[in-house]
């Protein structure tokens, strides 16, 4: 190992799921149901500050992390230290301890998968700052510990997270399908209600898993349409993909209404704008939608179209702010220091 680096500040992206990920064989180690497919969306991002102190037992001072320039609240605080001492232990420096700054410039908890973005760049930035070597693939793993779909975020442009067989959940990581050059969509975000969600994806997930009687047919279903999103990205096939992604994402609602209690995360404008896709569809607009746990409705169309589904989304009753982003790159470093 190089000497550590103390401190690194790394830049991941969300990224919006196409062929979905709900349901875990391990809650634990989040080890998925099924594979999953998504897009990375830059330049909406999460930066993310780890500075290690390597002087010290650790157990002088707890590890300290802030989330948008505020001391992160327990359940936050206690999801990053866990993955912090996975990272601690593979790398093999129990002692050390961290300081994690990290700031999202898109809302947090509004089903825009701040974690994936928070969880992909913490462990990169303690990857760099400590001067370890370890593979994206490696790190993928690690993320996938703390938020399941952060393990697609280590990667830029179309990602597959792919299902694994092992139980210690080591082959259950991300891939890259094709960079961000391949295919330049672009994606409006219609922000229908931006504050944290009623139900976390965790325990909703957890709660269609062991109760909706629709969830073994979501996975035989995920299952299915995962060859089909591969092929249509290699070809960039528009339609393909937008019956796949839409079908993805109600289906997935679907064995969430079925749970016990049920769980509902669309508002007015979730529906209303789903509806408008349509529409706009049959006018001959290309562009399909996606949602995830949350009301927030995602909607892909090519560059050039863009303008014009910002506008027509942001005039839907209930779509209070329209967000822009467009296929983004792989989570990369953007700062390293060497303190002395
Ligand atoms: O990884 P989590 O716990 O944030 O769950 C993500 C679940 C969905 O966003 C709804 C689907 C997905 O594949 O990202």
């Amino acid at each position: 190992m190089s000497k550590p680096l103390r401190e690194a500040t790394v830049l991941a992206h969300p990224n919006i799921a196409l062929i979905k990920y709900w349901g875990k064989r391990d809650d634990r180690l989040n080890l998925p149901c099924a594979g999953s497919i998504a897009v990375t969306v830059g330049p909406l991002g999460t930066r993310t500050r780890v500075r290690w102190h390597v002087d010290g037992p650790r157990t002088k001072a707890p590890d300290r992390v802030l989330l948008n320039g505020s001391l992160a609240d327990e359940g936050t605080q206690k999801r990053v230290v866990r993955v912090l001492d996975l990272f601690r232990a593979r790398a093999g420096v129990h002692d050390w301890q961290a300081e994690v700054e990290s700031e999202n410039d898109f809302p947090t908890a509004a089903g825009l998968a701040s974690s994936a973005s928070g969880m992909a760049a913490l462990v990169m930035a303690a990857n760099e700052a400590g001067g370890f070597r370890f593979s994206r693939q490696a790190l993928s793993v690690l993320a996938r510990q703390g938020s399941g779909s952060g393990c697609r975020s280590l990667h830029g442009g179309f990602v597959e997270w792919l299902k694994g067989e092992r139980e210690d959940g080591e082959d259950s990581h991300a891939v890259a399908l094709a960079p961000a050059s391949h295919w330049p969509l672009a994606v409006a975000i219609g922000v229908v209600d931006a504050g944290p969600k009623p139900v976390s994806s965790r325990d909703a997930m957890v709660r269609t898993f062991q109760t909706s009687p629709y969830h073994t047919g979501w996975v035989t279903r995920v299952e299915r349409d995962l060859p089909g999103a591969r092929r249509a990205v290699a070809e960039r096939d528009f339609l393909t993909l937008a019956a796949l992604a839409e079908g993805s994402c109600l289906a997935m609602f679907g064995s969430m209404l079925g749970a016990v209690p049920p769980v509902l995360y669309w508002q007015a404008g979730s529906v209303a704008a789903m509806h408008a896709v349509w529409a706009w569809r049959r006018e001959g607009v290309p562009c399909f939608f996606t949602l995830d746990a949350g009301p927030n409705i995602k909607v892909f169309c090519p560059a050039e179209a863009l303008d014009e589904v910002v506008a027509r989304l942001a005039a839907i009753p209930g779509i209070r702010q329209v967000l822009r982003g467009q296929v983004g790159g792989p989570a990369q470093v953007l700062e390293q220091v060497e303190q002395t």
